[in-house]
């Protein structure tokens, strides 16, 4: 079939737009790159030097191609090394994130255990008792004012319950230290810091001065301290680990993972658990708040639900339209909202030659509200997840990603989601504080530009 397609040239962005766009990804990457895409298609290359290209594509067929057809020829931890001056490969090391081929595959076969259905309904208890002291929280907060910071409550909850079920749950930790470190850094990786190291070292070089990037060194000494106490006390037995330490500690004493390993894969832990988790519960409170009647018939879903089984655990309600919900949401504001790849070899993409090294970038975020696939585009609509709307839509819709490197923790997150989401709704209403919808933002991870807060009542 490829060869029956006619070779095409793909789109270059033009030298002197490059500037423009480079600011604008600086800005705002999820409104950059839309723009781009809206000026030269679904494809295109972003040449910063001759004998790089950075390829974005927007299409779902090019995505099945990338991420699933052909994706032994796509690598993700390649394309980050080599994007990332920022230096994200020297925090994640050698992590299930950034590892490729043989050595992704040993770590995949390690870590599945931790997400399977035994695994995964372990974690219940720690989700249970997170939950009860926000509940307890938030109850007592809005005695005095109703405004709940929802997006930095989240986080800091999910963060604890990641450390809680994955590294261990008898050592009492420094959240606030782990988390401030942890945001610092992944600040200083994401594709913002990229482009104003870029522009930076341009804008110097003609001077003589080479510009280097080291703003994130210092996050890292923090988080490698942290880590590297965890992994003495783990192999120095003094705490019972739990999780994902639980299973490097065994590796560790059949001396096939190293202390190395273990450092790497917490960071990767820290980095891809929680804060994706917590940013797609904020989004989905948000949607309860702002749509009041789809908050009033998930409460009454709920209700029925209850009232037909009153013994059944919240994590085993069928519950069809907080389902639908969650999609419309990761739809709307998928966390990951960019995937990067390096072209082992030149390849085609329908008929658009891929050069070997090419990094190329989906933006999920952009994909997701492609005018061509979703008629609602940015708006609000819990029908595209109904059963034949959604038909042929796979590739247009992948918050979780696609193929062998697809979120591995994707059953554990939609388990908390759930778990979280009823227990708040049984105990609040909420509502949100601005009619206006909140601006949006990404490092990483898709944000408000401002921390969402949502106004809370106690039912
Ligand atoms: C709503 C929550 C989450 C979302 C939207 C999400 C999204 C994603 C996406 C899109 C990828 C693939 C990126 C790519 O292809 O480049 C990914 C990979 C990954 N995620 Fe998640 N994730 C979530 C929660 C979690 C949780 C709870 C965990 C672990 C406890 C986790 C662990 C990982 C890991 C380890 C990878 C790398 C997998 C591999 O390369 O084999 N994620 N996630």
């Amino acid at each position: 079939m490829e060869n029956a397609i006619q070779p095409k040239t793909i789109p270059l962005v033009p030298s002197h737009k490059i500037p423009v766009h480079g600011v604008g990804l600086l800005k705002n990457p999820l409104k950059a790159i839309s723009k781009m895409i809206d000026s030269y298609g679904d494809i295109f290359n972003l040449k910063l030097a001759k004998d790089s290209n950075i390829i974005f594509v927007n299409h779902p067929d090019y995505v099945k191609h990338i991420l699933k057809d052909k994706q032994e020829n796509y690598s993700r931890g390649k394309a980050v090394k080599q994007s990332s001056i920022t230096g994200l490969h020297e925090f994640l090391g050698n992590g299930i994130f950034m590892s490729d081929d043989e050595d992704w595959e040993a770590q995949h076969k390690l870590l599945k255990g931790l997400f399977s259905v035994t695994a995964i309904e372990s974690t219940l208890p720690i989700i249970e008792d997170e939950l009860a002291k926000l509940m307890a929280k938030w109850t007592n907060l809005i005695k005095h004012n109703s405004t709940v910071e929802t997006e930095e409550e989240m986080l800091l909850m999910m963060m604890r319950i990641m450390l809680r079920t994955q590294v261990s749950n008898e050592l009492s930790f420094d959240y606030k230290a782990i988390f401030d470190a942890l945001t610092g850094r992944v600040e200083a990786s994401s594709v913002k810091a990229l482009f104003r190291y870029q522009l930076k070292a341009f804008t110097l070089k003609p001077l003589g001065i080479n510009y280097k990037y080291t703003k994130h060194q210092e996050y890292l000494v923090t988080l490698n301290a942290i880590a590297d106490k965890l992994v003495s006390g783990l192999i120095n037995e003094e705490y019972k680990p739990s999780g994902l330490f639980a299973i490097m500690l065994a590796d560790y004493k059949l001396q096939r993972t190293t202390r190395t390993d273990i450092r790497d894969q917490f960071m990767n832990f820290v980095f891809a658990a929680f804060d994706t988790t917590a940013t797609a519960i904020t989004w989905t409170l948000y949607h309860l708040a702002a749509f009041p009647n789809v908050q009033q018939q998930i409460n009454q879903e709920l209700a029925a639900s209850i009232e037909k089984d009153p013994d059944a655990h919240i994590s085993n309600r069928q519950l069809p339209l907080l389902q639908l919900l969650f999609k419309e949401t990761l739809r709307l504001y998928p966390p990951v909202w960019s995937y990067a790849r390096e072209a082992a070899e030149d390849d085609v993409i329908n008929g658009y030659p891929i050069p070997a090294k090419s990094i190329v970038v989906i933006s999920s975020y952009a994909l997701h509200r492609h005018p061509a696939f979703w008629a609602s585009g940015d708006n609000f609509d819990l029908s595209n997840f109904e059963k034949d709307n959604f038909k042929g839509k796979t590739f247009a819709y992948i918050p979780f990603g696609q193929g062998k490197r697809m979120c591995v923790g994707r059953a554990l997150a939609e388990y908390q989601m759930q778990i979280i989401v009823e227990g708040i709704l049984q105990q609040f209403q909420l509502e949100t504080i601005s009619k206006k919808k909140p601006e949006i933002n990404a490092n990483i991870i898709i944000k408000g530009t401002e921390s969402v807060r949502l106004k809370l009542t106690k039912k």
